[in-house]
């Protein structure tokens, strides 16, 4: 068959399959009561739901029948979630639970299943033993979206072996704060990559075609909408300040391509814009989300953020209209996550007393049934890790590797310090040195990274892999210091640091490892983005040995190093690398492999230069004017976009195929450059296209961040890359929130970073 014909004939299978399953949908919804329509709407937290007691090593946590019984028999309740204590199970303890409970939902009047959830956001984190990836934020440093479609497929797939079919994942939050504690779960600051990736994630976790039902694939849920990553005061779920057009321009781009990639559920942002909670949004969540972005799944809230409606943010006199507000908003399934009893009773009440309209509640029914149908789960309601023999193995681990050292990226290399020779003698130092939560972060085998060590015993440091690489007795360690100036780690060490100096003499090289704990949410909330006292501390003195220093960050988000970044040599930044971070880094730092990554965010250099790379365009400034001592608009570490390689590219021969097009004009604009490994090894360079609208009715970016390529080059080898763009490309959303294309001049920018702009072509819309 003809390719059209193929595509057309799996598009009338589509439409059909769509149209049968929600005809049975309907007929679902179509006998069920009201109690059991509430119940369908409720996801409990699985805590409520065990005996025994969980002391590791030793837990006898398992199922209480009765409990599970009221819950779900008793209440009709529709989707689980989480893990007990938050603290990862083997694959077996999840396929028992999760068979106990789909037995029981089986007993209930209609055998409608559970769906059960879980946030296995870089890998299957909830379940002991998976594959453990880099966060998101690496991914989006590798500029290689194939990261994130395979660790989505391997996710799903180490997920159905643990019995649960739904992840809270991706996380599509703009990552353009760096003081927000869940930047790294999210793909940096750009809408462009966060589009891209976005898409990617979604295909590897849902499949090609979204075909959830098929045993390694699960649904995911795109999270938090909207406007999450952007509080005013940097601290989680606290209020937002977001023009209607700067939601559009810049937030929504990443979940619109989510919903254009099929994604089957949705959970809400915890915070507040502008004055309303998201969760009370009419207009966020129904005109927006639904009516406008034409988003067709299920929506679920964030952890028990209804009731906050009315307990944090006093925008309702009780819980009962906190539930009328969530639901009438467009809600369709609470994560209560606790007490469900009253949020059915509640629930109840208010349709009886038609505050909500039944039609509401059945909207909201049938989009849950319709995601239960789509999962297959009705007809196969369970999948054992038996049937899983890849869990795990070396295809997998491979994979994990390959993200990490594809995202790490090397920031400073003075004078070619870096590669580091095999035989050198290395001094290693600081706190990150000997931690994997520090590789991991947070949601690795527990809520907050704590577990890593007990889970990930087998995993190496960052000590453990240059000891292997260079040999022990090559190495030297001293922790210096604690990450903190209070705790039980500063008396120890705040005395010490003779001992780092002393260390540092003997030997070459420092490799200074520093950042951050592992953290997530509320409990990452800082007061100051300066990497902490005590690790700056260490730098400093570390650095009068006159030693050559290596600066290894490992990170959540950009803490600032201005205070010394200037006397390292080299600066390596591995954000969070996952399992393999460590292994990936040593290869790095002996040049094994030539780094490539390339920075997702703008590296800011101070605390009240806290601007992600698309800001406008800022006042000429005037040179060397001491009486005002003016530091410029915009001053970062590094900008965005930005990685060195061992090796040196050059571009050239920038082309276009049109340089003026009239406004209506839906032909492609196509540009080439020559992009030549000019230097001595292979390599990877990441082209990237901006394009600056030089004058707009709404004041333009400076530049936008258009297409990318990530291309491999041998010594001396040219490619030629091309970028097609359309006119849409170079819209914007005006005041009216409309998406626009406006006649005028533009200039196309092709680089290697935001601020490293090798050439740059001319175009006019007319
Ligand atoms: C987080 C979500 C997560 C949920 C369920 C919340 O605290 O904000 O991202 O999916 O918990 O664990």
């Amino acid at each position: 068959m003809k390719k059209g014909l193929w595509i057309a004939a799996i598009a009338v299978i589509f439409v059909t399959g769509v149209q049968a399953r929600n005809k049975r949908a309907e007929e679902i919804v179509s006998q069920m009561t009201l109690a059991e329509k509430v119940g369908q709407m409720s996801q409990i937290a699985i805590d409520g739901l065990l005996q025994g007691r969980d002391t590791p090593p030793v837990s006898t946590l398992q199922i209480d029948p009765a409990k599970v019984r009221e819950a779900i028999v008793d209440y009709h309740i529709g989707s689980v979630l989480n893990a007990p204590n938050t603290r990862a199970r083997t694959p077996e303890w999840w396929n028992e639970v999760v068979v106990q409970i789909q037995k029981t939902a089986n007993e209930d009047r209609l055998k409608i299943p559970v769906i059960y959830g879980l946030d296995q956001i870089h890998g299957a984190t909830y379940t002991a033993g998976s594959t453990m990836f880099p966060q998101e934020i690496n991914l989006a440093a590798s500029w290689n979206p194939a990261h994130a479609r395979k660790m989505g497929e391997i996710t799903a797939y180490e997920t159905r072996a643990s019995n649960v079919p739904w992840t809270f994942s991706p996380v599509l939050d703009l990552g353009l704060d760096p003081r927000f504690s869940r930047q790294y779960e999210a793909f940096g600051e750009d809408p462009y990559i966060g589009s891209v990736f976005a898409r990617e994630l979604v295909k590897g976790i849902e499949g090609d075609n979204n075909t959830i039902g098929e045993a390694t694939k699960i649904a995911a849920c795109m999270k938090h909408f909207l406007g999450y990553g952007a509080p005013i005061s940097g601290k989680d779920r606290t209020p937002a300040y977001i023009p209607e057009n700067v939601l559009r321009e810049y937030h929504t781009p990443a979940f619109q391509a989510a919903i254009d990639a099929g994604v089957h559920t949705v959970m809400i942002n915890s915070a507040i814009i502008n004055n309303v909670p998201v969760h009370a949004s009419y207009d966020l969540l129904t005109k927006l989300l639904r009516e406008e972005m034409g988003f067709k799944g299920m929506i679920v809230t964030d952890w028990e953020d209804i009731n906050k409606l009315y307990n944090r943010d006093h925008l309702v006199p009780n819980i009962k209209e906190a539930i009328k507000k969530g639901i009438n908003a467009g809600i369709d399934m609470s994560m209560i996550p606790y007490d469900y009893k009253q949020f059915c009773t509640l629930l109840t009440e208010l349709v009886n007393e038609g505050e909500v309209p039944m039609s509401r509640i059945d909207d909201a029914v049938t989009r849950i049934i319709q995601l239960k149908l789509d999962l297959n789960l009705f007809d196969v309601p369970n999948t054992y890790a038996k049937d899983y023999p890849k869990f795990n193995s070396k295809e997998f681990q491979q994979a994990s590797y390959d993200a990490a050292v594809d995202g790490i990226t090397l920031l400073k290399n003075k004078d070619q310090v870096l590669p580091l020779q095999k035989g050198t003698k290395l001094f290693v130092t600081g706190p990150n040195a000997v931690s994997k939560r520090a590789l991991n972060g947070g949601w690795t085998f527990s809520w907050q990274g704590e577990k890593i060590d007990e889970f990930g015993a087998q995993y190496l440091t960052i000590l453990d892999a240059i000891q292997q690489k260079y040999g022990k007795t090559n190495v030297t360690y001293f922790p210096g210091v604690s990450y903190n100036n209070k705790g039980k780690y500063y008396d120890e060490y705040k005395d010490r640091f003779d001992e780092a100096i002393a260390g540092a003499k003997n030997a070459d090289y420092v490799i200074l490892c520093l950042g951050e704990n592992s953290y997530c949410e509320k409990p990452g909330d800082l007061d100051d983005l300066y990497l902490s006292d005590l690790q700056t501390e260490l730098a400093k003195e570390v650095l009068k040995s006159g030693k050559k220093v290596i600066l290894v960050l490992s990170e959540g988000r950009p803490r600032l190093i201005s205070k010394f970044s200037n006397q390292v040599d080299a600066i390596v930044q591995t954000y969070l690398p996952g399992i393999y971070g460590a292994d990936a880094l040593a290869d790095i730092l002996a040049g094994d492999v030539n780094p490539s990554g390339k920075l997702p965010y703008t590296y800011p250099a101070f605390p009240n230069s806290l601007i992600p790379y698309y800001h406008k365009y800022a006042e000429e400034q005037e040179n060397n004017d001491v009486a005002y001592n003016y530091e410029g608009d915009y001053n970062f570490e590094y900008p965005f976009g930005y990685g060195l390689s061992y090796t040196t590219f050059a571009y050239s021969n920038p082309k276009i195929n049109k340089t003026t097009l009239p406004l209506d004009a839906k032909e492609e604009v196509i540009i080439s450059v020559d992009v030549t490994n000019t230097g001595n090894r292979e390599g990877k360079e990441v082209v990237q296209i901006y394009s600056a609208d030089l004058y707009a009715s709404l004041i333009p970016d400076v530049k936008r961040l258009r297409r990318f390529e990530k291309v491999d080059l041998k010594s001396g080898e040219t490619k030629t890359v091309t970028f097609k763009l359309t006119l849409n490309d170079l819209s914007f959303i005006n005041l009216e929130n409309k998406r626009i294309v406006e006649a005028g001049d533009f200039e196309f920018q092709i680089g290697a970073s935001s601020a490293d702009i090798k050439e740059k072509i001319k175009f006019t819309i007319k």
